[in-house]
C-alpha cells in the first residue's frame, strides 16, 4: 500500500452536502489534509472539525482567503458539492443557470493549481456539469477523462436500500447497477444485474424504477422547500471518495459505477459506440490512475431495460450538449440593467 499523504478539498463545504461530507472526510484515516472552501462560513466549520481527534489537518478558505485557488492547490482529490439545491416543483436543469457558472470557475481554477487531481463533481445537473467541466479542463490542456468523474453513487444507494427492502437480501450484500446519467429518466436501474441475483415480481418493477429515477423527487419533498439530499448524499459522496483514495492507495477491485467521459476511459469507446453517449455512467474499476476500466454491462439487459435505456440516451444527449455549449459557447453577458425611470415631473 503506498504511504503517500493524501489532501481532500470539499468545494462548497458550508452546505447541506458540504458539511457532513467533510466530517466524513475529518474522519477518515486515508485523509491527511483537508481543505475547505465555500463562500461563506468555511472559517466556523474548519474550526468546529479542527477539534475532532483524527489524524486529518483542516484549513478554511473564503474568496478573501484566496478561496478555491488557495483551497485547490496540490490537492489530490477535490469533492464539489458548491451550487444551489432544487425546491419542489423544480428540474434538475433548473438549477443549470446558477449552478453551470459555479462548477466552471471552480473548475478553471483546479486546472490551474490541481491539474493532477481526482475531481468528484455532485453539483447538479450531473449530466451537464460534468461536461462542463471536461470543456474547461480540456481548454487548460490537463483534461485526463480517467481523473473527472460525475458522483452518482446516491442513485445506486437508493436502489441498493430499495431492492433489499423488496427482496428481503441483506443491503450490504448487495450490488445494483444504476447506469445513465443522474436525472429522472436518465437513471437506469439493472435488475436483471444484480448481485447476488433478485427476482422483482412483475407487479413490483415499475414502481421499483421510478423510486430509483425519482428518489431525489421524493426527498426534495419531504424537506419542502428546505433543499434535497444531504445526509444520504454526503454518505454516496464519501463512498465514492473512499473508494477512490483506497484503489489510489494499492487496493484491487474496486469498482463503482460514476459519470465519465466513456472515450477517454478504457473500454469507454465501445459503450460510448453503443448508448451514443460520450458522457454516461458505468461501472469504473479503480485503480492508481483513477478510471482504470469502463465495463460494459450492457450484453445481457433485457427488453424492458432496453426501453429504458432509449429514454435515457435521448434526454441525455441533449443535457451534454447543452454542458459542452455553455463552455464553448458562453453565453453572452447579461445586458446592464436600464436606469430607472425618472419619477414623473409635476
Ligand atoms: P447547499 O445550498 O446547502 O450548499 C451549497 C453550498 O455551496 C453553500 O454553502 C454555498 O455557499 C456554496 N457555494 C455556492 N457557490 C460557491 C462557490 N462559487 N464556491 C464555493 N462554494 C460555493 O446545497 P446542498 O444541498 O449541499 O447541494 C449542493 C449541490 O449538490 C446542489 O446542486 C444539489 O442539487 C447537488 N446534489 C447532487 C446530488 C448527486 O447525487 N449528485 C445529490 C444531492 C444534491
Ligand atoms: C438527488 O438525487 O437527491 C439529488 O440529485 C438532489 C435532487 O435535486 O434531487
Amino acid at each position: 500500500m503506498s504511504d503517500k499523504k493524501i489532501k481532500a478539498v470539499v468545494a462548497g463545504a458550508s452546505g447541506g452536502i458540504g458539511q457532513p461530507l467533510s466530517l466524513l472526510l475529518k474522519l477518515s484515516p486515508l485523509v491527511d489534509e483537508l481543505s475547505l472552501v465555500d463562500v461563506v462560513n468555511t472559517p466556523g466549520v474548519a474550526a468546529d472539525l479542527s477539534h475532532i481527534s483524527s489524524k486529518a489537518t483542516v484549513a478554511g478558505f473564503l474568496p478573501a482567503t484566496g478561496g478555491a485557488k488557495a483551497a485547490f492547490k496540490d490537492a489530490d482529490i477535490i469533492v464539489i458539492p458548491a451550487g444551489i439545491p432544487r425546491k419542489p416543483g423544480m428540474t434538475r436543469d433548473d438549477l443549470f443557470n446558477i449552478n453551470a457558472g459555479i462548477v466552471k470557475g471552480l473548475i478553471q481554477d483546479a486546472a490551474e493549481v490541481a491539474p493532477n487531481a481526482y475531481i468528484l463533481v455532485i453539483s447538479n445537473p450531473v449530466n451537464s456539469t460534468v461536461p462542463i467541466s471536461a470543456e474547461v479542463l480540456k481548454n487548460n490542456n490537463v483534461f485526463n477523462a480517467q481523473r473527472l468523474f460525475g458522483v452518482t453513487t446516491l442513485d445506486i444507494v437508493r436502489a441498493e436500500t430499495f431492492v433489499s427492502e423488496i427482496s428481503g437480501q441483506a443491503v450490504a450484500d448487495l450490488t445494483v447497477p444504476v447506469i445513465g446519467g443522474h436525472s429522472g429518466e436518465t437513471i437506469v436501474p439493472l435488475f436483471s444485474q444484480v448481485t447476488p441475483s433478485v427476482t422483482i415480481p412483475d407487479d413490483k418493477y415499475d414502481a421499483l424504477v421510478n423510486r430509483v429515477q425519482f428518489g431525489g423527487d421524493e426527498v426534495v419533498k419531504a424537506k419542502d422547500g428546505l433543499g434535497s439530499a444531504t445526509l444520504s448524499m454526503a454518505y454516496a459522496g464519501f463512498r465514492f471518495a473512499e473508494k477512490v483514495l483506497r484503489a489510489v492507495k494499492g487496493e484491487k477491485g474496486l469498482v463503482e459505477p460514476s459519470f465519465v467521459y466513456l472515450p477517454g476511459v478504457p473500454g469507454g469507446a465501445e459503450i460510448a459506440e453503443k448508448t451514443g453517449c460520450d458522457f454516461f455512467s458505468v461501472p469504473i474499476e479503480l485503480g492508481p490512475n483513477g478510471a482504470e476500466k469502463a465495463i460494459d454491462v450492457l450484453g445481457n439487459i433485457t427488453e424492458k431495460e432496453k426501453k429504458l435505456l432509449a429514454a435515457c440516451t435521448a434526454g441525455l444527449k441533449g443535457n451534454i450538449e447543452k454542458g459542452v455549449a455553455f463552455v464553448k459557447n458562453p453565453p453572452a453577458p447579461a445586458a446592464p440593467a436600464a436606469p430607472a425611470a425618472a419619477p414623473a415631473q409635476k
